[in-house]
């Protein structure tokens, strides 16, 4: 069996990768049009970052597993496609800033149209709305010169961060197909290429309809959580109580459970914000605003979070922070990846160069041009000389004002504080973005430190 996989991205390729790794016996190319970034999948420095992922990589690269810009010579040889590209919120026209943009998916449509000299059965990976593989099949269907066109759903469930082992061990795959003999005959051969490591009760099969919502739906819940734990954590900073301590209050009950209970700066990510205005563009257009509404108030809850975080660092800090230097420990929008999509970062330090702070900017694996771009846009302006990117957590922080943590790396448990707190002026402020550090050891080594939803 021949795979394809069009885009080699943050989803594309590790779970390439992975399917290369456990089914030997499948050949699979990843292809992209972006030539550096195939070049990047070649080469021993990959185009993201992942933790076991390079393992991953190297063990079957160039025996099953190719990355190459040959597209329709890909496709032409595939039995089975994944389109994996990109799906960005649209930002004109109709449904603009909301309604997710399906240009690329159409275009890859026509190609795999255009080239293919043999029936394919073609899997939707990239998260979009609800019956967009009614526009794949009919687009295939119009072109297809006799040929015989499958179309399935089977979404990602990985997390960033965490894709290697989310891929190894998924809690379920879901493969939504037509309830037709060819449309059973399609899920099933996707559904023997996961089954090389995946028990069968863990692959869910369903109408194509509902695989796709599936994917929104528990993107929604999972951001719900979150922005449900942040608008407590407001009231516990109001109130002195800890909302830590209140998550695993109710964590402990079998039924709430205890995971995505974590309160933070805020979510981040190319999902979760995507995937809701995604659900709510959905509802408008089928007359739910009521429905629209409810899910519209998690991502502004969102916003209303990263907001909140800034405004606390300028109250405390005197009501104002011009002239002043804060440092961020942290851009990535989680711990382990490279990824900047969403960062609540972005927000916190647009917000603090707005009110004139010189802000320092440290994380280990995001590069300094993808942050300066990130925050300042294409024109750097006056703000881009206040924008500050440094090699270290410590070199950020001397002579800062305070300390902002918004990414959970790792490495920002084990730093020396005592000789962090000795090259800030005083008082030295800590603001922990997600609640990471002991805030009671903070303050005995003599920082003013405040963490989210305590006191
Ligand atoms: C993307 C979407 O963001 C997500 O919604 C979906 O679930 C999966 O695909 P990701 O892999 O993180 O996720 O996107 P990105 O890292 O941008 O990779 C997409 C790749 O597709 C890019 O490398 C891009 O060059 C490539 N691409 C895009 C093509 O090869 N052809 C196209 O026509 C469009
Ligand atoms: C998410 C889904 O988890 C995954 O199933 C889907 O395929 C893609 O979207 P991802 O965005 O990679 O994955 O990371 P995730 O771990 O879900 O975190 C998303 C954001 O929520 C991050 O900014 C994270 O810091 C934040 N978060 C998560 C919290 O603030 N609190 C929590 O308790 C959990």
């Amino acid at each position: 069996m021949k795979i394809c996989c069009i885009g080699a991205g943050y989803v594309g390729g590790p779970t390439m990768a992975v399917i290369a790794q456990k089914a030997p016996d499948v050949r699979v190319t990843v292809v992209d049009m972006n030539q550096a970034r195939i070049d990047a999948w070649n080469s021993d420095t990959l185009p993201i970052y992942e933790p076991g992922l390079d393992e991953v990589v190297k063990e079957s690269r160039g025996r099953n597993l190719f990355f190459s810009t040959a597209v329709a010579d890909e496709i032409n040889a595939a039995d089975i496609i994944f389109v994996a590209v990109n799906t960005p919120t649209k930002t004109y026209g109709v449904g603009a800033g909301r309604a997710a943009d399906l240009r690329f998916i159409e275009s890859v449509a026509r190609t795999i149209a255009d080239v293919a000299t043999s029936g394919k059965i073609i899997v939707e990976k990239s998260t979009i709305p609800v019956k967009t593989a009614e526009t794949i099949k009919k687009i295939l269907a119009a072109n297809s010169r006799g040929l015989s066109f499958q179309v399935l759903s089977n979404p990602e469930f990985l997390a960033e961060g965490t894709a290697v082992v989310d891929l190894h061990n998924p809690d379920r795959v879901l493969i939504g197909g037509e309830k037709t003999p060819e449309g059973q005959a399609a899920v099933e051969a996707l559904s023997s290429v996961y089954a090389h490591w995946v028990p069968r009760e863990r692959i869910i099969t369903t109408n194509l309809w509902s695989s796709e919502l599936s994917k929104l739906v528990a993107n929604a819940f999972l951001a719900q959580r979150i922005s449900s734990i942040n608008s407590i954590s407001a009231l516990c900073e109001a109130t002195e109580a800890d909302v830590d301590e209140v998550a695993r209050a109710i964590g402990h009950d079998s039924r709430i459970g205890p995971k995505f209970l974590k309160a933070s700066v805020g979510f981040g990510g190319s999902c979760f914000q995507k995937d809701i205005l995604n659900l709510v563009y959905l509802c408008e257009s089928f007359g739910l605003p009521e429905v629209a509404e409810y899910w519209q108030n998690v991502v502004k809850m969102n916003d209303w979070q990263k907001t909140r975080f800034a405004t606390r660092i300028v109250k405390t800090l005197f009501n104002t922070v011009a002239g002043k230097r804060i440092a961020i420990w942290g851009f990535a929008f989680k711990k382990d990846t490279n990824d900047t999509r969403e960062t609540a970062a972005i927000s916190v330090c647009r917000d603090l160069l707005a009110e004139m702070a010189e802000v320092v900017v440290y994380d280990p694996k995001v590069p300094e041009d993808q942050i300066r771009r990130d925050v300042l846009g294409a024109e750097e302006g006056e703000a881009g000389k206040r924008l500050i990117v440094v090699n270290s957590a410590e070199e950020a922080a001397q002579g800062a004002h305070a300390v902002a943590v918004l990414t959970e790396w790792d490495e920002f448990k084990t730093i020396d504080f005592a000789a962090v707190l000795a090259g800030m002026p005083k008082p030295a402020f800590l603001f922990d973005g997600r609640n990471l550090l002991d805030l009671d050891a903070l303050r005995e080594l003599g920082f003013t430190a405040f963490g989210v939803g305590k006191a």
